[in-house]
């Protein structure tokens, strides 16, 4: 469950001073997903409680690793939500500013029918926002309804709810 997962995220994180850049604290889940235990716990966490999810998609890169898993928990199919250059045209295409400078994600504009299908969207971390915000506008352009958005990890006081407004978030633990 939730508190259960809450507890294992802060006994396996780590925390990395001065990384990527001198006074900022990284908070690595490797561990985390390292540990079957841990692991097993927070896929479960995030999968929970949401009902009438038909596909489940996981950003690219270490958002893959637990929207799978999700996936799977769910049993729906998944989508890899991907950063440029890596999908097949066409495609659509959404640029935003990360914390340490800007990427692109892109999803198929083609094979996979995305219209009117209830998406639960799954990261690791939620920092500035961006990069979930940028999949959410992704999957509503390509007429996908934003059931929810599940995240290990949200680090507080960068304003990544502030562009989930009018979302379901689910986050397991905060900095
Ligand atoms: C990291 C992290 C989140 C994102 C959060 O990804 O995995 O996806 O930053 O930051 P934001 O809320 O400020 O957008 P990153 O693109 O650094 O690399 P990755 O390919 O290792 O996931
Ligand atoms: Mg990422």
């Amino acid at each position: 469950d939730f508190s259960t997962a809450n507890a294992l995220i802060e006994r396996h994180a780590r925390r990395v001073p001065d990384f990527p850049q001198p006074g900022v604290e990284f908070i690595d889940l490797t561990p985390v997903l390292a540990d079957s235990e841990a692991f097993d716990c927070v896929i479960d966490a995030l999968g929970g409680e949401w009902s009438g999810i038909d596909l489940v998609a996981g950003l690219d890169a270490r958002g893959f690793l637990l929207g799978a898993a999700v996936a799977m928990h769910l049993n729906t199919g998944v989508l890899a939500i991907r950063k440029s250059g890596k999908l097949p045209p066409p495609v659509f295409s959404r640029t935003y500013q990360l914390e340490y400078g800007e990427a692109t994600l892109e999803i198929p504009a083609e094979g996979v029918e995305l219209a009117g299908r209830r998406v639960l969207v799954v990261d690791d971390v939620l920092a500035t926002g961006g990069t979930v915000a940028a999949a959410v506008e992704l999957l509503e352009e390509a007429g996908a309804e934003v059931a929810g958005i599940s995240v290990v990890l949200e680090v507080p006081g960068l304003g990544g709810r502030d562009k989930l407004v009018g979302h379901n978030v689910r986050c397991l633990s905060a900095g």
